[in-house]
């Protein structure tokens, strides 16, 4: 059943609509400036719709996981840079509500908004009734608003956040409209098309470090894809637990047992790199390229220079492809040459490209080829658990369109 867009939520003039947003954005970790504005710029399409319909919004996020903070880190966690980066790419002034997440201040400030003005809550996780879908908590940030808006793609998949699931609850009990925001309307379309009715070839390119995390995403990744493709930490992996020798390249035991199960893909499915860039552990500005063995006291630093072009090759066939995990150890400057060489070879790909957000989100743009990406997701976690098939109950909450 087709879920309710901000088209479908009536008149809005002179509405409060509560929209949970995903500014959950890099931080840096000395002034707590916002580092990296995507996530924030992926939500101005429907913050911008709801003004110009006339509606007021009290946006809301999550910040970084306060509760795991020091007190100083904590103080980077409030909401006033996170507000004035979103004001600066809004073109409109954007206050945050007040110091507490809700309470009498807020509900004033609420209380005192006109058409087109945008308030933005404190960091939700510094109310800890937050992560734990409380009902009392989440009856309090739904009497602020008149309808409520998931445009949070990344946090979609976190079911025991009250502003994902607690709240839309609270709104519907009191006979208030839940939609999703355009964001989040369009990731969703883009990964649909992508396990449903791909282009072909399918190619997937896979890095990052850890098989055991992915595992799920990578049974169902190799159900529908034509090719996959290793990069990144997880090559030493399967090189080893297929009996290669890695050399110094560190792999967990638990991180071996998940890879032996897929070894039978590899050389069918699962293509792994033909050479890699190794640096000796103990002092990394000695490098080599090696195919096959890495030499003792050297460790797997990055995809090499003919797995690049092979790569590369191979995507300029490809009708989509879909990307997630960095090749190689992509901020350090020195490592980061197969990462940029498959963000180029994505760029350059005639293929439907789609990128699963969080690191590899951050490579592709440090490197100058987002635009030329034809999806660049805002999930990290959630993309992941999208394409894995798990059953959202953030989305769930949203109401049917009639
Ligand atoms: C993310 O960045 O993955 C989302 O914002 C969710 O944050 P979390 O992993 O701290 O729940
Ligand atoms: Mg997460």
């Amino acid at each position: 059943m087709p879920k309710k867009t901000i088209d479908d939520l009536g008149n809005l003039a002179g509405k409060r609509v509560l929209v949970r947003v995903d500014f959950n954005v890099p931080l840096d970790k000395k002034t707590g400036a916002v580092k990296n504005d995507r996530r924030i710029r992926g939500a101005l399409p429907t913050i911008r719709k709801l003004l110009d319909a006339g509606a007021s919004v009290i946006a809301m996020s999550h910040l970084g996981r306060p509760e795991k903070a020091t007190p100083d880190e904590r103080k980077n966690l409030t909401m006033d840079q996170v507000a004035a980066a979103f004001g600066t790419l809004l073109g409109r002034p954007v206050t945050k509500a007040a110091d507490e997440v809700v309470g009498p201040a807020v509900t004033a400030a609420v209380a005192a908004m006109k058409p087109g003005d945008v308030v933005l809550l404190e960091n939700l996780r510094f109310d800890p009734r937050e992560q734990k879908n409380d009902p009392a908590f989440a009856a309090a940030v739904a009497a602020l608003g008149d309808a409520y808006v998931n445009d949070a793609f990344g946090t979609c998949h976190n079911d025991k956040d009250a502003s994902m699931v607690a709240v839309p609850a609270a709104l519907k009990a009191a006979g208030k409209p839940r939609a999703v925001g355009l964001l989040v309307a369009k990731e969703l379309e883009v990964i649909d098309t992508l396990l449903t009715a791909p282009k072909r070839p399918m190619i997937a390119i896979m890095g990052g470090a850890k098989v055991s995390d992915k595992i799920a995403f990578i049974r169902v990744l190799l159900q529908k894809v034509d090719t996959l493709l290793i990069g990144g930490k997880m090559t030493y992996t399967f090189l080893k637990a297929g009996g290669g020798d890695v050399g110094g390249t560190r792999v967990a035991d638990e991180e071996l047992a998940a890879a032996t199960p897929l070894l039978a893909e590899v050389g069918k499915k699962i293509t792994l790199p033909v050479d890699s860039l190794a640096a000796k552990s103990d002092d990394l500005t000695q490098t080599q390229v090696c195919e096959g063995t890495i030499p003792a006291g050297f460790e797997g630093v990055d995809i090499g220079p003919r797995t690049v072009a092979a790569y590369s090759a191979l995507l300029k066939t490809a009708g989509t492809v879909i990307w997630n995990g960095p090749v190689g150890w992509f901020e350090q400057p020195a490592f980061s040459g197969g990462t940029k060489g498959i963000a180029e070879a994505m760029a350059a790909s005639p293929a439907t490209t789609v990128v699963g957000g969080g690191e590899t989100a951050q490579a592709v743009e440090q490197f100058g080829f987002d635009e030329k990406i034809s999806h660049v997701s805002t999930g990290g976690g959630a993309f992941l658990a999208y394409v894995e098939g798990q059953k959202f109950q953030s989305l769930a909450q949203i109401d049917d369109r009639a």
